[in-house]
């Protein structure tokens, strides 16, 4: 996968790209990366990328014709073309999972106050991160791309993102280490035990527990199984009598 960042701060990528599992990755060649200023694209010397908008207000707008020639240099057959946006759609797991499939994704980073509306004509799609604004679209190419890049093959121990919160679309269960005791709290002593049957119902039983409590729309789509139907009606039960 290689994936492309076209971005007025190209410098916010710097750490990003050189830490940690990222750069591991990196390192490994399991994935590939350019990022590219924006303004190398810009026609005049002082290097505008944007412009006042038309009808007036304030704020200045993203060319249209310099990100459509950014694009053209960078795309290739099978890029996929990413824009940031507040008013885009918005991001989730499964979408992390379809793009981390995609040979060549190219982003581009939305700022100020936003593109002229005919750059999305050269866009597959606008995605937001989440119900906020931020300052510039930079952090949300993080976010997507952190979350692409775990996902490719080699990056992470075989098996460790199987359990992921929304990868198996509940919630996960709470993890402990030693000390055994800390502050008057024990570890649940389930988990001490070392019975695997018995350990994997309690996780199960805590992941849907944490989602019925926190995000109980995650249920909607979820497939429920006889076992967890069961569990369900339990903290359901128990949620109640706790009000
Ligand atoms: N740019 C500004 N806010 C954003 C958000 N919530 N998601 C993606 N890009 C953004």
């Amino acid at each position: 996968m290689t994936l492309k960042i076209l971005t007025l701060f190209p410098e916010m990528f710097t750490n990003f790209f050189n830490t940690s599992i990222i750069k591991r990755a990196l390192d490994k060649d399991l994935f590939k990366v350019e990022v590219i200023d924006l303004r190398q694209y810009s026609h005049d010397k002082h290097h505008h990328v944007d412009d006042t908008p038309y009808g007036g207000g304030k704020g200045m707008v993203i060319k249209v014709d310099i990100v459509k020639e950014a694009i053209d240099a960078n795309k290739s057959k099978n890029t996929k073309i990413l824009l940031t946006s507040p008013r885009g759609y918005k991001y989730n797991q499964q979408k992390a999972m379809a793009l981390a499939k995609e040979e060549e994704i190219l982003i581009i980073c939305g700022h100020y106050e936003g593109f002229d509306e005919r750059v999305l004509n050269y866009v597959d799609e606008e995605i937001s991160i989440g119900d906020y604004v931020l300052t510039g679209g930079e952090l949300a190419a993080m976010v997507i791309s952190d979350s692409i890049i775990r996902l490719q093959k080699g990056v992470l121990a075989e098996g460790s993102y199987e359990d992921d919160s929304f990868q198996t679309g509940l919630l996960e269960y709470p993890q402990y280490t030693r000390p055994q005791v800390f502050d008057g709290v024990e570890v649940p002593k389930v988990l001490q035990n070392g019975n695997h049957s018995e350990i994997r119902k309690y996780r199960l039983y805590e992941s849907l527990k944490l989602t019925y409590l926190r995000r109980p729309d995650l249920l909607e789509n979820y497939n429920l199984t006889k076992e967890e139907k069961e569990m369900l009606e339990k903290i359901k039960k128990e949620a109640l009598q706790n009000k």
